[in-house]
């Protein structure tokens, strides 16, 4: 049977993480969290002590740096940094580095290289229009501003940050504004793919909607 590519994007806090994973786990899939790349890239122009706005700079770090990305943990150089990718500091961070064409043609280098190999779910914001644009089953996940930020703030208190939701409602609009203005690859609905709206949808159910609509167009195939 023919390898199959399911993009899901969508901005921050839309859930799209946690229900790809669910969604890959469940169809037995490669799972790629392409946010976590940005993420791993940041860390690694942070260590190198660049300068964050510039283009060619980052990009000259990245492509000096081994990025290993396998199941659910992520090395930068051989040092695991599945934890430290997740903090405010690398978020707002990892989006400002991810304007940078250079940054971005070396990640997605990466990121098509998980191709080829196994059926793929890909996340992240340009895994449908730019990363995949020829992925068989395109998703979109979005959700109001407010819930998006209470789910946020939910999840950095799982791990010991506790912020409030002013805070992280701002720090996520800036990240949004920042991720669908910037000329290179910005965040946008895909052509041909299927807007779900998650904001009154709990976990299970948006997987469950995910699910029906991926076997309803594989049938198609
Ligand atoms: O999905 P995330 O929050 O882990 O992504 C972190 C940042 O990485 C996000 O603010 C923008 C950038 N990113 C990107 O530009 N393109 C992607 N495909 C994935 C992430």
């Amino acid at each position: 049977m023919k390898h199959l590519t399911i993009t899901i994007d969508g901005p921050a806090g839309s859930g799209k993480s946690t229900v790809a994973r669910e969604v890959a786990r469940t169809l037995g899939f490669t799972f790629l969290d392409t946010g976590a790349l940005y993420r791993a890239a940041a860390v690694a122009i942070e260590r190198a002590g660049s300068d964050v706005g510039d283009n060619e700079e980052c990009g000259r770090v990245i492509s000096h740096t081994r990025i290993l990305l396998t199941g659910g943990s992520i090395e930068v150089d051989g040092t695991d940094v599945t934890e430290e990718i997740r903090s405010p500091r690398i978020s707002e961070l990892s989006s400002a580095i991810a304007v940078h064409p250079s940054v971005r043609s070396e990640l997605v280098r990466i990121q098509r290289s998980f191709r080829g190999l196994s059926s793929l779910v890909a996340e992240g914001r340009d895994t449908g229009s730019v990363v995949f644009p020829d992925a068989d089953i395109k998703i979109y996940l979005n959700a109001s501003a407010t819930e998006r930020a209470m789910r946020r703030q939910k999840e950095l208190l799982t791990k010991g940050t506790d912020l409030p939701l002013e805070r992280v409602l701002n720090d996520m609009n800036r990240r949004d504004n920042r991720d669908s203005s910037r000329s290179a690859s910005p965040l946008v609905i895909p052509e041909h793919a299927v807007v779900v709206d998650t904001t009154h949808l709990t976990f299970h159910e948006v997987v469950a909607k995910i699910l029906s609509i991926v076997e309803e167009k594989s049938a198609d195939k």
